[in-house]
């Protein structure tokens, strides 16, 4: 098996993080530093990483987290603000993210030692759709939303079609649902400014077929058998 996917198969890292520790000498096979992340792991090496043995059987966690404003999608910052890893205690296992949240949006964000699915989801290929409520500030026209809804210029990418509806217009300012299939940077709060609006607040209520429900800001929860394996179907 291919390094990356032995060491992403055991829960530690995702695909592209074990080539990179590979890249940085930090993997070794048989004590040895292996420099290669294409190198075929046989059953009768010994992969370490960091020093630790890497085994294969590391128990599957698959959780799911309603991040709130003010952390960081990150095991760690350089400006020491909150990560969501501190959100997370009873956990044992060590667990990474799949995909991220800006410091300032709140909501659903899937967290598992499960590499090789984080990665298959990360994978700009998996269309895997993702809904968020933006309340922006303004009004939203029909004109507007038509952009939305067709794809906008947000710096160098056209975005696809995406599904936008509007929950709610008051006066200044407006609640809009908006479901979008790529996982640009920033990119609701890029497509609102394309059109001229401001998001004051976003929060990602749906990763595909999950919703975020009851789930409070801060809390956590596993997910259920049938959302794993919907995920790993995705
Ligand atoms: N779009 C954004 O602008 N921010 C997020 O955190 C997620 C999607």
């Amino acid at each position: 098996m291919r390094l990356n996917k032995y060491i992403a198969q055991a829960g530690i890292a995702s695909r592209r993080k074990a080539d990179e520790l590979t890249l940085q000498g930090r993997v070794k096979i048989n004590g040895v530093v292996m420099k290669e992340p294409g190198y075929d792991v046989t059953e009768k090496d010994v992969v370490e990483v960091n020093g630790h043995t890497v085994k294969q059987d590391a128990k599957k966690v698959y959780i799911m987290l309603n991040k709130p404003k003010g952390y960081i999608t990150s095991a760690d910052d350089e400006k020491d603000r909150p990560t969501v890893m501190e959100l997370v205690t009873d956990i044992e296992e060590r667990l990474f993210t799949i995909g991220r949240l800006d410091y300032n949006t709140s909501g659903m964000l899937l967290m598992t030692n499960d590499g090789d699915l984080a990665y298959k989801l990360s994978h700009p290929k998996h269309h895997i759709y993702k809904t968020y409520r933006a309340r922006i500030s303004g009004q939203i026209s029909g004109e507007r939303l038509a952009k939305l809804r067709n794809g906008v210029d947000i710096g160098g990418f056209v975005t696809s079609k995406a599904i936008v509806n509007v929950v709610k217009q008051v006066e200044r300012s407006a609640i809009v649902e908006i479901q979008i299939f790529e996982g640009r940077n920033r990119q609701v709060r890029k497509m609102f400014a394309a059109v001229g609006n401001k998001v004051m607040d976003l929060d990602r209520i749906a990763i595909g077929d999950l919703y975020l429900g009851h789930l409070k800001q801060g809390h956590y929860r596993k997910l259920t058998q049938k959302e794993i394996e919907y995920l790993k179907n995705c």
